[in-house]
């Protein structure tokens, strides 16, 4: 495991709520890859996604499931990573500073929580290497999370 990926993993460990888990997770990933202007975590409740905790500017506080590229990267349970979102069709945008976006849907044992939601001013931001950490992440994120 890389030495970020360890730190962080140290780091979420000691989190004892769900909240605070996913708070840390979000400031992690915003301090310490660069190049972003967004990060956090869009929550499953009564079938439509919430906002969670997040590092950026005030984003929308639901989203449709299969709308926008969160709604569909969870409907779908695929990881979606959207070189340029002016071309998704149905992106949502809640900074104009957005330019790419990668969302990683998170399920434990079947169970579906939400998705892990990360905007870069960059296009094409989310290069090979930087979607496997962010994937590696979201794993420890489920593996800790109390469902
Ligand atoms: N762009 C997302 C909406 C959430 S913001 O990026 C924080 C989407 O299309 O689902």
């Amino acid at each position: 495991m890389n030495l970020l990926l360890e730190s962080g993993k140290s780091l979420l460990e000691g989190s004892k709520n769900n909240l605070s888990l996913l708070s840390n997770a979000s400031a992690f990933i915003k301090a310490y890859i660069e190049d972003l202007n967004w990060a956090g975590f869009y929550l499953l409740e009564d079938n439509k996604l919430i906002l969670g905790p997040f590092q950026g500017l005030p984003a929308c506080v639901e989203i449709d499931l299969g709308k926008g590229v969160c709604g569909t990267a969870y409907q779908r349970n695929e990881v979606l990573n959207v070189p340029d979102v002016h071309q998704f069709d149905g992106h949502i945008a809640c900074d104009s500073n957005s330019n790419s976006e990668l969302v990683i849907p998170l399920f434990k044992n079947g169970i579906g929580i939400g998705v892990l939601d990360i905007d870069s001013p960059l296009f094409n931001r989310f290069d090979e290497k930087t979607q496997t950490f962010l994937i590696e992440f979201a794993k420890i994120v489920v593996d800790l999370y109390e469902i």
